[in-house]
């Protein structure tokens, strides 16, 4: 790994979960041609302030909160939905403030997270085996053999959709919308009769009871812009490397690489070999990174990737994000993080509860239970801090819409429901209700004092 990095230094690796089967490989060229003159969707110097803001999460200053769906598509490509994810994250990090006074580090899982590792690389219905979906930067869901051919040109389209939902993300970030004093109205229609939705009514309550006060004491979002604008970052799984390393750029400020596809890439977990293409190209671009670490990675292989991915040690550089499942965290994660805290490592900790229980129902549906997304999650935030470390994050698939994707929840959805409004492309979502459900978790969790941790724990 000591050799010179380029770009394109990952093509002389091992590459799995990248198609191979594009029947034109000029076209494919061709299109990364293009998209390399295209403009940059982030720069260089924000990638340094998500940086910045994960190197305080690493000291136990901030929390991180990263969150949108398993995959975009785009037939899902619409305002509403951009707006109802947007909505769902800022309800999730007000509760995380107010309740857990910590400031939020919103980085979206969104505007370029389309392409997905597939555990089987064919798909077969009816006696017909094609290609599997791999994503709609890659090829089309529909179950014919035209649809399955990858296509170059999706590229060009998923890079058209990531920069107009960037831009709308923008808009909404600094134009007005996330403006504190709206915090009654992120209430998400269906979610304002639930339990979770009354909750947050009272806890918005008492954030305009502060705004007012402020105010009648002369500090108004005249006074103090900052109060009607937040930072909210991007981020998706750097999968599809030549589409990466197209959107990377010599950034002019600090002459360092940047993968400009989004502020925060991050490598999945079938894709972290010590060898491979996936952990070869993240080494060498400078925007902060994520790892994602389940059951099958040993101790001495994630210090290994550490030493590879962060050898500088530098605090905001990794976010090292657990997804063991419910029934494997326990025994698994503590394993990891004492090995981290030996070696003295400024990582952040971030918790994905979904990716390790998924499981396929009776009728067909893959699903998640929302209780042991919390089984979970409350297992990180007591290990965590038993082990010296912080628990400094969560990462969650989910959407502001009304979605019947995993089970339980305030709103009980219960297997017979989940034919009614399954819509993801990919994984099953939380809803808008499931989401503030877990952030009211969390933030109960992120009080510091062992008597709350314990209370959590025995929810
Ligand atoms: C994902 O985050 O969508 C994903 C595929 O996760 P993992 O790599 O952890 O399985
Ligand atoms: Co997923």
């Amino acid at each position: 790994m000591s050799q010179a990095w380029t770009p394109s230094s990952w093509r002389a690796r091992p590459a799995r979960h990248i198609p191979t089967d594009y029947p034109d490989r000029a076209a494919l060229d061709g299109v990364e041609a293009i998209l390399r003159g295209y403009p940059p969707l982030v720069f260089a110097g924000e990638a340094r302030n998500l940086k910045a803001a994960l190197g305080k999460v690493s000291r136990g200053e901030a929390f991180l909160l990263q969150g949108g769906d398993c995959a975009e598509s785009f037939k899902e490509f619409h305002p509403d939905i951009i707006r109802d994810t947007f909505r769902s994250l800022m309800q999730m990090a007000v509760v995380l403030t107010y309740a857990g006074a910590k400031p939020v580090v919103k980085l979206g899982r969104i505007a370029g997270q389309f392409a997905k590792p597939r555990s089987d690389t064919t798909e077969t219905r009816d006696g017909l085996t094609l290609p599997a979906y791999r994503g709609d930067n890659i090829n089309g869901m529909e179950f014919t053999a035209a649809a399955r051919t990858p296509d170059p040109d999706r590229l060009l389209r998923a890079y058209a959709q990531s920069a107009a939902t960037l831009n709308l993300i923008r808009a909404f970030a600094n134009g007005g919308y996330a403006d504190l004093h709206n915090v009654h109205r992120w209430t998400l229609g269906f979610v304002a009769g639930s339990s979770q939705g009354k909750r947050y009514a009272e806890l918005a309550d008492r954030i305009t009871e502060s705004l007012d006060f402020m105010a009648a004491c002369g500090i108004t979002p005249e006074s103090s812009p900052a109060m009607r604008q937040v930072d909210v970052y991007t981020s998706h799984e750097a999968l599809l490397l030549g589409y990466e390393e197209a959107m990377t750029r010599v950034d002019s400020t600090s002459g360092q690489y940047y993968d400009t596809s989004a502020h925060f890439l991050w490598i999945g977990d079938r894709t972290r070999q010590l060898d491979g293409a996936h952990v070869e190209f993240a080494r060498g671009v400078k925007n902060p990174i994520g790892l994602k670490c389940g059951p099958s990675l040993s101790p001495d292989d994630l210090l290994r990737l550490i030493d590879i991915l962060d050898p500088l040690n530098e605090a905001g550089r990794l976010t090292l994000i657990t997804r063991f499942g419910a029934d494997k965290a326990a025994a698994g994660l503590p394993l990891l993080v004492r090995a981290v805290q030996r070696a003295g490592r400024a990582v952040v900790w971030s918790c994905d509860p979904m990716h390790g229980n998924t499981h396929v129902t009776a009728g067909g549906f893959k699903t998640r239970p929302f209780d042991r997304i919390l089984a979970e999650v409350r297992t990180f935030m007591e290990i965590l801090p038993s082990e010296g470390a912080y628990p400094g994050g969560v990462h969650v698939e989910m959407t502001g819409q009304d979605v019947t994707e995993c089970l339980g929840g305030a709103m009980a959805v219960n297997e017979e429901d989940l034919s009614s409004r399954y819509h993801t492309h990919c994984d099953p979502r939380l809803n808008g209700a499931q989401a503030l459900d877990l952030a009211f978790l969390l933030a109960e969790g992120l009080r510091t004092d062992r008597g709350a941790l314990r209370s959590v724990a025995a929810r």
